[in-house]
């Protein structure tokens, strides 16, 4: 092993992915594989804690992996594997539920908005979801976390059982970093923009998907929700300009410009010139992407090696620390 930091994050496969997911967290997982040792899997375990159709997880599983290298992470340098296929995820995070408090559970925003969406099926595994997500992170011993905003609060979590399990048995875990992207940590939803971009959003055209087509994706942008006022500027915390700051924050982390920048070539121009610029600049973004998911997502054998090599190299590097673990505790190793 170099001496190259460690980066563990994943994806749900629970729906198509998003222009959310993309610029939230898969477009930074590109720019750090070449400085840092990473590991990026697709969190299949997750999804069952809101009812799904197996079929779907299991395409999607494919679909994920297949967007993950054609966003540009490079199989070669990366680690890349399935969740499910490293059995040390789920022993890990039954030894850290008995590590970590209801009350600090039941405090996770997003376990308070998924049972109150899916207040049938209020199970278990919805609320030590956030277990299962620390065990993810702290089997690698990662000193990075890149994600988008709204899982921050899981990270928080994460530290606290890492830092608590160490007062108790001396220095096991690496406590790790959340890492945020400079821009698009928070993509809000096109059609209620003080919400955030989701794949599980009931309404599609609030979520750009980077499998639908590019004359959708362009239509999308063109309806987005913004406001009346017509004015092209950037004014973080104020709810009337959601929209307007979104759309501007999706064109930053998609040409790389600065905010102001953009918001300055704007001034004394119309919303429809505007929604009409970031579509295109949306649409040359993902229709790369694109091309070469459509190339990869035909060679299964490909993907089933790449998830082979990857879970086999992820089970070695999560022994050492389940090993520790269960040693600490008092398992006979
Ligand atoms: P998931 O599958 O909901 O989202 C995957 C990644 O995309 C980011 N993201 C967004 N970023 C900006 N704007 C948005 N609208 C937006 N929507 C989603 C998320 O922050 C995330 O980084 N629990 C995680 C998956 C997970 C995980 C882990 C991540 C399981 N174990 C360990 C990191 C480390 C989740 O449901 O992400």
């Amino acid at each position: 092993m170099d001496d190259k930091k460690i980066i563990f994050s994943g994806v749900q496969p629970s729906g198509n992915l998003t222009l959310g997911n993309y610029l939230g967290a898969i477009k930074n997982w590109v720019k750090l594989q070449d400085e840092y040792n990473c590991i990026y899997a697709m969190m299949d375990m997750h999804t069952i804690t809101v009812r799904q159709t197996p079929a779907d997880i299991r395409r999607r599983t494919f679909e994920v992996l297949a967007l993950y290298i054609a966003c540009g992470i490079d199989p070669e340098k990366v680690t890349l594997f399935i969740q499910s296929h490293n059995p040390a995820h789920a022993e890990l995070a039954w030894v850290l539920n008995c590590y970590t408090y209801m009350g600090e559970l039941q405090r996770m925003t997003q376990f308070k908005d998924k049972s109150s969406r899916h207040a049938e099926n209020i199970n278990a595994g919805l609320f030590t979801y956030p277990v299962l997500m620390a065990a993810d992170i702290l089997l690698y011993q990662a000193d990075f976390v890149p994600v988008g905003k709204d899982q921050m609060q899981h990270i928080e979590i994460c530290r606290d059982i890492a830092e608590r399990f160490n007062a108790i048995y001396g220095d096991v875990f690496k406590v790790p970093e959340g890492m945020l992207p400079k821009v698009g940590a928070n993509i809000m939803s096109l059609q209620e923009p003080t919400k955030k971009m989701s794949k599980s959003d009931e309404n599609p055209k609030a979520y750009i998907s980077l499998m639908d087509d590019m004359n959708i994706i362009a239509k999308k942008i063109k309806s987005a929700v913004t406001d009346s006022e017509g004015v092209i500027e950037y004014r973080e915390g104020d709810e009337t300009k959601a929209g307007v700051n979104n759309l501007l924050s999706i064109m930053s982390a998609v040409t790389g410009r600065e905010i102001d920048s953009i918001a300055a070539e704007y001034s004394g121009k119309g919303y429809g010139d505007f929604k009409g610029d970031v579509a295109e600049a949306v649409v040359e973004c993902i229709r790369p992407i694109r091309q070469e998911y459509d190339r990869l997502i035909s060679d299964k054998q490909y993907l089933l090696d790449i998830c082979a090599k990857g879970a086999e190299s992820a089970a070695r590097i999560s022994q050492r620390t389940i090993k520790k673990v269960y040693k600490k505790v008092g398992f006979v190793v």
